[in-house]
């Protein structure tokens, strides 16, 4: 495991770098910024096969194309740097995925047996976000618990629950040392989401700042938990960080930060602009997704095992949502 700058140690490991794959995505843009800022600009290894543009922040430290799916250029990265902790990202998401099952299977789950590969012939430690996607329609829909029924009808459900099982795998039969949350819909601003069913609560604050209403593709009445991004990757690097004797649990902890509908999004948004408007156009597919998945999780296991603990609340990611694009809107 690496240790943030301020804690340093004589151990090896300490010396050792991290690696982000899908590092350009809604995650991995300010996880990469996050990570480098605890430990060190050069010794987090950014990763994607689209790749940065000339201003981007993660210029600040070194980026290689790699392909996941792809064990030559992964082992290379990971010798070449002596990497020490792989954080994978590279992923369809859930919508995405149901329109192109073969392509997320090969990407999520032929990404991830090759993650872990690597990872098990150079000792990497490995992070590997899931998701509420990883429950379906059998699963307890309210306080979901930490282990429970997952029969997900998705294929980002489906390669959500076998990534998990492998992970938990590696563990077990390698010793590996894997660790993944199951993340809620994330909410940003310095990225646009990359295809999920949640997207809408990420797309209603550009559109509120930008036009002052929003067409929602969920019905109003859509219960699902969420997370503002900087609570997503304090979890994340918490998470890495944790004493793996207090961790019962690995692949993967139930997280949440607060529990919407549109309708409450909408409501918190008309507290700092009270012209907002949202109408209603519901996608059959996204909203047969956001029906198999829970209402609400509870993540319980997460905040005994390693402390988790959630600093945003729904009033407090809008106000801070609405400040970040309307500074940004300004600024064109
Ligand atoms: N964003 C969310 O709301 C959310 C919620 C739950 C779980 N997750 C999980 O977190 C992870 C990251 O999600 P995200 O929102 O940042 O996704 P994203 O779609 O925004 O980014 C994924 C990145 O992976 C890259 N990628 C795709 N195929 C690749 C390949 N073959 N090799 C290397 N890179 C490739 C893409 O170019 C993209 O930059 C995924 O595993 C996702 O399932 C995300």
């Amino acid at each position: 495991m690496v240790r943030p700058r301020s804690a340093p140690s004589a151990v090896k490991d300490d010396v050792k770098r991290l690696l982000v794959t899908g590092a350009m995505g809604q995650i991995g843009t300010e996880l990469t910024i996050a990570l480098r800022r605890q430990y060190g600009a050069d010794r987090v290894v950014a990763s994607d096969i689209r790749l940065p543009p000339g201003n981007d922040p993660r210029e600040h430290g070194p980026f290689e194309y790699v392909d996941c799916t792809d064990m030559r250029p992964l082992t290379d990265v990971v010798r070449r740097y002596d990497i020490g902790t792989i954080y994978h990202l590279a992923a369809l998401l859930s919508a995405t995925a149901e329109e192109k099952p073969h392509v997320a299977w090969d990407v999520n789950m032929g990404g991830l047996y090759r993650v872990l590969e690597v990872a098990r012939q150079n000792r990497c430690a490995v992070f590997h976000p899931s998701s509420i996607g990883a429950f379906g329609p059998s699963t307890p829909r309210h306080g979901t618990p930490q282990d429970t029924v997952q029969r997900p009808t998705t294929m980002y459900g489906v390669t959500k629950v076998a990534g998990e099982l492998l992970c938990d795998y590696y563990h077990r039969r390698f010793d590996l040392d894997t660790r993944g949350l199951r993340y809620p819909g994330l909410i940003s601003h310095a990225t646009p989401p990359g295809g999920g069913t949640t997207d809408y609560a990420v797309e209603i604050f550009r559109a509120a700042v930008q036009h002052g209403r929003y067409t929602c593709f969920l019905r109003p009445d859509t219960q699902l938990d969420m997370m503002y991004m900087p609570d997503a990757l304090a979890a994340a690097i918490a998470l890495m960080e944790a004493d793996p004797a207090r961790l019962a649990h690995r692949n993967a902890f139930n997280v949440t930060g607060f529990n919407v509908t549109p309708t409450d999004l909408a409501e918190a948004i008309r507290r700092h602009l009270p012209e907002f408007t949202i109408d209603y156009l519901v996608d059959p597919v996204r909203q047969a997704i956001a029906d198999s998945w829970p209402a609400s999780i509870d993540d319980r296991a997460a905040r005994e095992e390693w402390g988790w603990q959630p600093r945003h609340d729904l009033a407090s990611m809008t106000a801070d949502m609405l400040v970040a694009l309307g500074a940004r809107v300004a600024c064109r």
